[in-house]
């Protein structure tokens, strides 16, 4: 059974993030996969203590941080996935404070010794997997896609964990009020988009 990891970087229940990633959860549970949810914000992660010592070992397998929290466990689960679900809400022009957390813990995928001037990402040969990437945010989707940083955010994510990108749905427009719900249009997309990551 195929096996998809959704990672969600939103910081409130049944917000639009939630509401996006539970869509797609139900649609590809039907189409016969396994789905996990991550929410980013129920779980232990430490801030990446930037020393590097993860980077320093050779091989495609990702390296071994010092903090001992939950980041093991989930780093295991996206080893095990064959596809991802990379979700975050767009704050102040880019992915939450969570979601980056997450992200610079993801420095395992990196080999980068002392002696080298920039990375290598340890899964740029390995068999690419799939990600779909979801954000929201106040303004026009489409306008936030090319203008905040969080498309390029999740981008990097999926690259470094070793997935390419197979469809994106950035919903705009949506922070008019508490409680917003998804448009019908919007979960006719997620329909769609849920069958690229099987
Ligand atoms: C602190 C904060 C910063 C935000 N920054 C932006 C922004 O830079 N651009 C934008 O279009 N929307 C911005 N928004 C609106 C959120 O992106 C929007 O409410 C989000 O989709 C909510 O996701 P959620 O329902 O999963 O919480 C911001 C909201 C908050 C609370």
């Amino acid at each position: 059974m195929i096996k998809i990891l959704a990672i969600n970087g939103s910081y409130r229940d049944d917000g639009i993030t939630d509401q996006t990633v539970e869509a797609f959860a139900e649609a590809l549970r039907a189409a016969g996969a396994e789905v996990e949810l991550i929410l980013l914000r129920e779980y232990p992660i430490e801030f990446c203590l930037n020393c590097r010592a993860c980077t320093q070992q050779p091989g495609a397998a990702p390296g071994t941080c010092l903090h001992h929290d939950g980041m093991q466990d989930l780093i295991d689960k996206i080893e095990r996935a064959d596809g991802y679900i990379l979700a975050s809400p767009t704050n102040f022009g880019s992915v939450t404070a969570i979601f980056k957390r997450f992200m610079e813990r993801l420095a395992v995928y990196a080999y980068w010794p002392w002696d080298m001037n920039g990375p290598k990402f340890r899964k740029a040969q390995a068999p690419m997997k799939k990600a779909l990437l979801v954000s929201s945010c106040a303004a026009p989707g489409i306008l936030g896609r090319w203008f905040f940083g969080t498309d390029k955010q999740l981008k990097m994510t999926a690259k470094t964990i070793g997935a390419e990108i197979v469809g994106a749905l950035f919903t705009g427009m949506i922070a008019k009020e508490p409680h917003p719900k998804l448009s019908k249009s919007v979960r006719a997309k997620i329909k769609t988009l849920a069958g690229r990551l099987i």
